[in-house]
């Protein structure tokens, strides 16, 4: 399955679902949790992942711990380190927040997941896609991502993978006809592989265009795709900053294409519609997307940027262009 070959694992750990939230959902309410038990996560933390944790805390007694930002605004390492002790059940990390260019220290918060023994969930679903995301080289025991970003999938399509040895350490939330076969008297057993956590049904037309977009991908290059993509919101990015009046946000040692930026006086949401008016596809990021982020910085909504590999160098000047317009 070329979902398999796009993170580096094996078609056996893949299960597919109608979005990323819902393939997040099935790996994180499949993880055993009793009270005392930790959850670690980081600042930058998806909205929905972050409203789950609460929950889970809610009903398990486990405790979420927020690891704070070091000074380049990425998950603090040596934090990590010291709070990821024996309680650690769950390191949760969006890989790239939908609020911004940051790029999570991946590779080595897995290394301090496989230290502590703690299982290690990276929500990938603005990085698949985008640049090579590999499951060994990061070291997570599940991965979840959509099409519908980066990987330029339709929308209503969503993956899991999960590494075999961590089949045995989860308990999957759902038991039904696709991820379980009854046994004949009143139990069942876990259909094999990350089949477990998926349900029957799917919406197969979705599933062939995933399997296109990422057969495309996969055919362009994900290193290639990239270069080109970070370049250009390089590329914007610098120019933004440059504008009287308008600011970047966009924190992290290692940035991506994504871009968020603000102009002074005007709403997020006015100035998105201007420069869609304008034709240049743009979204805005809101503080309940990244409720953390939001308590740490209060500068949402922001005007989000997402330049890909298809995009010119002269569509991102005319973006700047389009923003220095009203700034001005
Ligand atoms: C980091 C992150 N995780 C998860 C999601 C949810 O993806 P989906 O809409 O496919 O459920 C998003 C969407 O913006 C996201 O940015």
């Amino acid at each position: 399955m070329a979902l398999a070959e796009l993170v580096g694992g094996r078609s056996e750990e893949i299960a597919l679902f109608d979005n990323a939230t819902h393939a997040w959902n099935a790996a994180f309410y499949s993880v055993p949790l009793r009270p005392g038990d930790q959850i670690l996560t980081g600042r930058a933390e998806y909205g929905s992942n972050v409203l789950a944790y609460w929950q889970a805390a809610r009903h398990t007694g486990a405790e979420v711990v927020v690891v704070p930002n070091d000074e380049y605004g990425q998950l603090d390492l040596a934090a990590l380190e010291r709070l990821a002790g024996q309680r650690a059940r769950l390191i949760g990390v969006s890989h790239v927040p939908t609020s911004g260019g940051l790029v999570q220290p991946a590779a080595e918060i897995g290394r301090i997941a496989r230290a502590c023994g703690a299982l290690y969930l990276l929500d990938a679903t603005q990085s698949a896609g985008q640049f090579p995301v590999d499951v060994d080289t990061v070291g997570c025991d599940m991965l979840t991502g959509t099409g519908r970003k980066f990987l330029r999938g339709p929308r209503g399509t969503g993956f899991l993978w999960v590494r075999t040895t961590a089949l045995e350490r989860l308990d999957p939330f759902v038991a039904e006809i696709g991820s379980a076969t009854w046994d004949g008297r009143q139990g069942f057993t876990w259909a094999p592989g990350a089949r477990r956590f998926a349900t029957w049904e799917h919406s197969y037309v979705n599933v062939l265009g995933l399997g296109a977009a990422v057969r495309q991908a996969l055919g362009l290059g994900l290193a290639e795709i990239g270069q080109r993509a970070i370049a250009l919101g390089a590329r914007l990015r610098d120019q933004l900053a440059e504008l009287p009046g308008v600011t970047t946000h966009d924190l992290g040692r290692i940035r991506c294409a994504i871009v968020t930026a603000k102009i002074d006086g005007l709403g997020a949401e006015q100035a998105a519609e201007a420069v869609g008016r304008a034709g240049v596809n743009v979204s805005t990021t809101v503080p309940e997307d990244n409720p953390l982020d939001t308590q740490d910085r209060g500068i949402h909504p922001l005007i989000r940027f997402s330049p890909h590999y298809y995009n010119t160098e002269g569509e991102i000047d005319r973006a700047t262009e389009l923003m220095a317009e009203l700034a001005s």
